[in-house]
């Protein structure tokens, strides 16, 4: 059984840390790959809410503070969790009544890249739209919007930062959601191994995450989605895994073949820390989603033509855990980084 001693080999290989592609050694491509995951400058913020000091203030407060759930007991950060990768390590989030809601709660590092529309399905259109659904939401927040304004109203010190970060005191909607969306767009990747690497440290990660590395942007077609610095495309596609009631984009794209059980392509930062997997929390563990894209998951129309079984070596599957591995930061959990300047707006 040639195959057998294939695997062994490659095995002994990687203990050597010889590549085990054909001929050896890294992939001629990988410096070019490398190119493609040179961090950006600055964080980008929309011209119709540009960043200030005093917005994202208060947006940080508005996010941490219980006052916008109906009996106090919630806040955005109950669910997005800067110790948990700003995700909340469930399979899927807790309803206010002891039950399940139907997705899992989503990072939210580098949501100010995400330039398409956000939710595991797009159904928020800008990252501005996104805060009102969780806080009117009965299973979520509960607290009515105009109720949630009055609150702030009556609040001194809120009238104040509202003040303050607007030139004006009215407290409105459209405000409640630029600040917040403002404090979200600082939650961006500390440095990792990887980016280390990336800014020529050679030494940052190891032989077998760099082997991964050349199969993630290689044979295995990772990248062709979890693309450049932020590892997504902000994309929708069926991986083949979701099989609930749940179709994914399909629900507002009903003629698309492909976008049936499409879901948005989750960025891969911090990854080891946000288990368990995928848009229904499905897949456990980073081994079992090697396990899931080795087998190319459920074949049917809808499925990706980029996703097809890949018959990786063990050898292999250590490469790409290996790789994903250095994609968190380790010791400080604290993502928001002042590290970035905001991004003026253009004028
Ligand atoms: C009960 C837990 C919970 C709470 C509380 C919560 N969220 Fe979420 N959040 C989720 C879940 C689940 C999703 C996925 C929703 C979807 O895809 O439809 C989500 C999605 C998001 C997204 C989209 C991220 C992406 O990558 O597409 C943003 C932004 C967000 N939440 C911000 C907030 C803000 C701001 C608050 C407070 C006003 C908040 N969330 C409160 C669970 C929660
Ligand atoms: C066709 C596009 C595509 C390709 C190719 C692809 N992915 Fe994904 N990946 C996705 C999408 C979409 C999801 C979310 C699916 C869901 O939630 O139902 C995902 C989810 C994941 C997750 C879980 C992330 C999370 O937060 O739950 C990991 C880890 C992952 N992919 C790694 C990989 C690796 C490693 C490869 C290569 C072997 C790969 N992906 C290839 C699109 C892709």
């Amino acid at each position: 059984m040639a195959w057998k001693v294939g695997a062994a080999m490659a095995v002994l290989l990687g203990m050597v840390g010889v590549g085990v592609g054909v001929g050896g050694g890294p992939d001629p491509r990988r410096a070019g790959w490398r190119e493609t995951y040179r961090p950006p400058a600055e964080i980008p913020f929309p011209p119709e809410n540009p960043y200030t000091a005093a917005k994202a203030e208060l947006g940080r407060r508005l996010f941490f503070d219980p006052i916008l759930s109906g009996d106090g007991a919630r806040a955005c950060a109950t669910c997005h969790i800067p110790d948990l990768a700003w995700g909340d390590g469930r399979a899927r989030a807790a309803t206010r009544m002891q039950g399940d809601m139907d997705l899992r709660t989503p990072t939210l590092i580098n949501v100010a890249w995400q330039d398409g529309p956000l939710g595991w399905d797009g159904k928020f259109r800008t990252l501005e739209s996104v805060a009102a659904m969780p806080i009117a939401a009965p299973a979520n927040m509960n607290l009515p919007i105009p109720d949630a304004l009055a609150r702030l109203a009556a609040d001194k010190s809120y009238r104040a930062a509202f003040a303050d970060a607007f030139n004006d005191p009215a407290i409105t909607r459209e405000r409640l959601d630029a600040a917040l969306a403002t404090f979200q767009r600082l939650i961006v990747t500390g440095s990792t191994p990887f980016d280390r690497w990336i800014a020529g440290d050679e030494g940052a990660i190891g032989e077998p995450a760099k082997r991964g590395f050349d199969l993630f942007n290689g044979r295995a077609g990772c990248a062709g989605c979890h693309s450049g610095w932020s590892f997504t495309d902000n994309s929708f596609h069926d991986i083949g895994v979701g099989t609930g009631a749940d179709i994914g984009r399909g629900r507002f794209m009903p003629t698309s073949v492909a976008l049936q059980y499409a879901f948005k392509t989750p960025t891969l930062r911090e990854i080891g820390q946000r288990g368990p997997y995928m848009h229904d929390g499905s897949v456990p563990t980073l081994e079992a989603v090697i396990d899931l894209y080795d087998r190319g998951g459920i074949a049917r129309p809808s499925r990706s033509r980029a996703i097809k079984p890949l018959n990786l070596t063990r050898t292999e599957r250590a490469d790409l855990l290996a790789f994903l591995a250095t994609l968190s930061a380790g010791g400080s959990r604290d993502l928001v980084t002042a590290s970035f300047t905001a991004a003026a707006p253009a004028p």
